[in-house]
């Protein structure tokens, strides 16, 4: 039996206005995903898993899910065994099943050399989403797979993930709240969102979204945090979902943080900050607003990550 295996850390996704287009790799937790050839096989995938709480069907499981598209494409016909280690908590808004995802395709690239581009790898990584969201999208699974900060370009004719390095002084947190979440939550965080906007949102999203984009580019935290405060269309449509949202969110900025908003689809909130010189009370300050609200909360004070690895084994 011939395996190898890969870890990607958890992310975050949107950074208000960019919704479905941005990812941002964090440092915080990894998974971790083994694949294992077995051969002659019969094109049977099983899966191992490390938390209960996840799937171990093929069809509901986000590395089962690229594995077999994997295997389908380039007509793999051995069994194969995939082996999860959950680090990053599901359903939260942190890129859960993205990581999986992203592991699973870094892993099974490697293990048939298969040199599959990484715009291609984002592809397959993007299949696994489907498990949680019901479709595919490419914010979490782009900056899992590439790390840093990921523009994804989602026209049909030509997908293209453009990485930027995220400023070194750029410090985020991350409040996990420990709220019961909807099975498939992310299905259901984006059946809230409105299927039509007027213009002038557009146009002001539009203009948050370039400004982050121009504040990766200059490496300026205090652009990317301006850019961030423009959504106008996602947070005001899924913060109902959020208990303390707005606690949450203003205790984060009377402790320092230049910018909060949701995390992916949540219900996790993320702060944006310029060092982490506040970054505990920040934190403290967040968790405060979820506790008034009678949640307690995770917190984790991290940086950018530099995406997926292959691990020795
Ligand atoms: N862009 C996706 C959403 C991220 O907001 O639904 C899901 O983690």
């Amino acid at each position: 039996m011939k395996s190898c295996s890969a870890a990607a850390p958890c992310s975050t996704a949107n950074l208000g206005p960019g919704y479905d287009v941005f990812g941002l790799a964090l440092d915080a937790l990894e998974d971790k995903v083994k694949v294992s050839r077995i051969y002659p096989g019969v094109g049977r995938i099983t899966i191992k898993n490390s938390d209960q709480a996840i799937p171990s069907m093929v069809e509901s499981n986000s590395a089962g899910l690229v594995v077999k598209k994997m295997m389908q494409d380039f007509e793999i016909s051995d069994s194969t065994e995939i082996e999860i280690t959950k680090g990053v908590p599901t359903g939260y808004g942190v890129g859960s099943s993205a990581a999986s995802a992203a592991a699973a395709a870094m892993a099974f690239n490697a293990l048939y050399d298969l040199k599959i581009d990484r715009n291609r790898l984002v592809e397959y990584a993007a299949e696994g989403e489907v498990a949680s969201a019901g479709t595919k999208h490419y914010d979490n699974v782009s900056a899992s797979l590439l790390g840093g900060f990921v523009i994804c370009r989602i026209a049909s004719d030509r997908l293209q993930f453009t990485r930027l390095e995220p400023p070194k002084d750029l410090v985020l947190v991350v409040v996990v709240p420990c709220l019961e979440v909807p099975k498939k939550k992310t299905e259901v965080a984006r059946s809230v969102l409105p299927k039509m906007v007027p213009l002038k949102d557009v146009v002001h999203n539009i203009s948050g979204a370039a400004t982050i984009v121009a504040g990766f580019a200059l490496k300026d935290v205090e652009t990317i945090t301006r850019g961030i405060d423009d959504d106008v269309i996602i947070e005001s449509a899924r913060k109902h979902l959020i208990p303390g949202y707005d606690s949450v969110k203003q205790n984060a900025i009377s402790a320092g943080a230049l910018a909060v908003t949701i995390s992916g689809a949540g219900p996790s909130m993320i702060a944006f900050l310029k060092t982490n010189k506040n970054a505990k009370m920040v934190a403290a300050a967040m968790a405060k607003g979820f506790k008034e609200t009678g949640v307690e909360s995770r917190t984790f004070v991290c940086r950018a990550s530099k995406g997926a690895r292959l691990l020795a084994l």
